[in-house]
């Protein structure tokens, strides 16, 4: 047997309800890891209001944009309630639209690659 808690998944749709509003919790998203820091905000040293900005939201750029300690890093771990789930996520979506660009290259014209390899002989100067 093992104690390991299962891991909960949460739509964005479900974590923005916990806003502090709609429901009386406070969720936010830090690398798409969902944290309940409704008991955290009266703790924060930057104050509760620079959190609740964020309520609902993933504020993962304001995070490290301020430039977090390691010891807030552990307050926030110890705040986990989950994750989001895997086709929301932002590194998700990001590799999706770069595998959108990504494919196989085009040569743009014939006198493109013409032109090139014209350059390699002279360089070169062993093909006459
Ligand atoms: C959600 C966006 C957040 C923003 C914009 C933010 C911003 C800030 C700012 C401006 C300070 C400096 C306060 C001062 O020195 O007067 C600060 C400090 C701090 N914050 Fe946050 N914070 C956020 C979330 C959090 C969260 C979720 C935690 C932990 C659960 C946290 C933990 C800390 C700690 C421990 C400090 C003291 C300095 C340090 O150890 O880095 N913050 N924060």
């Amino acid at each position: 047997m093992t104690d390991a808690k299962a891991t909960i998944y949460y739509t964005l749709e479900e974590i923005a309800k916990n806003n502090g509003k709609d429901t009386d919790r406070v969720w936010i998203i830090y690398k798409d890891i969902v944290y309940d820091v409704t008991d955290y905000l009266n703790d924060h040293p930057g104050g509760g209001e620079l959190i609740t900005e964020w309520a609902g939201k993933d504020c993962t750029k304001a995070f490290d944009d301020f430039g977090h300690s390691g010891d807030a890093k552990r307050d926030l771990k110890a705040l986990k309630i989950g994750e989001v789930v895997e086709e929301e996520r932002k590194k998700k979506q990001k590799k999706t639209e770069k595998e959108a660009t990504k494919g196989p290259k085009v040569v743009e014209s014939k006198e493109k690659v013409i032109n090139r390899s014209c350059i390699h002989i002279i360089t070169c100067g062993l093909c006459a």
